[in-house]
């Protein structure tokens, strides 16, 4: 099947406040929903999950809610490395390595580097990610490199330029993109790549969501008819454009 899902996993704070708990007692909630939902797509045909994990704007932030997020990361791609590696799992990354503490850098270039080889579901954690600043990264990235130089000309940008100087240009862009907890924002994830993708809004929380959940939302994409900007095959004939 092939499918790149992407989630928004919002409402870990107000999961945290109905129950007079802290904020952080959520987030790690939020982790093990997310351990769970990993473990759910390995064995649903989903072949690229992308997990938004830190906006670029998250650092906005306590302190305090800050390293506690940090420290999950840390302990995600410390703990989960033997399923990875049972489950054949490639963990990446996409957003701004260097802007990260140097230690959650290092941890996640070490899981990235030691799953590299495995060739089942990838799993993208976006981590101090953000749409718009991984589009002027990748443009800058391919001004440094002198991308579409013709000699004499002055350099171009067009689409496939910036496609090919994304975070994981080789990743298809996501079919599916979740988000929990009844927003309907796309809070600068994956702009670029979400040009057509298809949106599937949850009213649960993210602490609250299960394997069923994805199950659902999977459905229910399958279900639609997508037609990236053309027409659908039945109005085709019949000359209307959609
Ligand atoms: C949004 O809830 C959630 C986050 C900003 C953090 C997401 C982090 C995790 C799920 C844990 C780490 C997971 C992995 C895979 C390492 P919110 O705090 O914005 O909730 P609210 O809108 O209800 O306040």
């Amino acid at each position: 099947m092939g499918l790149h899902v992407g989630i928004i996993m919002d409402g870990n704070g107000r999961w945290a406040q109905s129950r007079g708990l802290m904020r952080t007692q959520g987030h790690l909630e939020g982790l093990k929903a997310a351990k769970q939902i990993v473990k759910a797509a390995s064995g649903m045909g989903i072949d690229f999950l992308t997990l938004y994990v830190f906006s670029t704007e998250n650092w906005k932030r306590t302190a305090e809610e800050v390293g506690f997020i940090m420290g999950l990361a840390r302990q995600y791609l410390k703990a989960e490395f033997a399923f990875c590696r049972e489950n054949h799992i490639r963990v990446r990354h996409a957003g701004d390595l260097s802007g990260l503490p140097p230690d959650v850098a290092k941890d996640i270039a070490d899981v990235r580097g030691d799953t590299e080889a495995f060739a089942g579901m990838q799993v993208i954690l976006a981590l101090n990610y953000g749409g718009r600043d991984e589009i002027v990264r990748a443009v800058n990235k391919a001004l440094a490199g002198g991308a579409g130089a013709v000699a004499g000309a002055p350099l171009e940008i067009n689409e496939q330029v910036i496609a090919e100087h994304l975070d994981n240009p080789d990743v298809p862009d996501p079919d599916l993109i979740i988000r929990t907890a009844g927003e309907y924002r796309i809070s600068n994830f994956l702009l670029w790549e979400s040009a057509y993708a298809e949106y599937y809004i949850s009213d649960k929380l993210w602490p609250d969501w299960t394997g069923a959940d994805l199950a659902e939302a999977v459905d229910s994409f399958q279900k639609r008819e997508r037609r990236f900007g053309g027409v659908n095959s039945a109005s085709r004939g019949a000359g209307v454009s959609l």
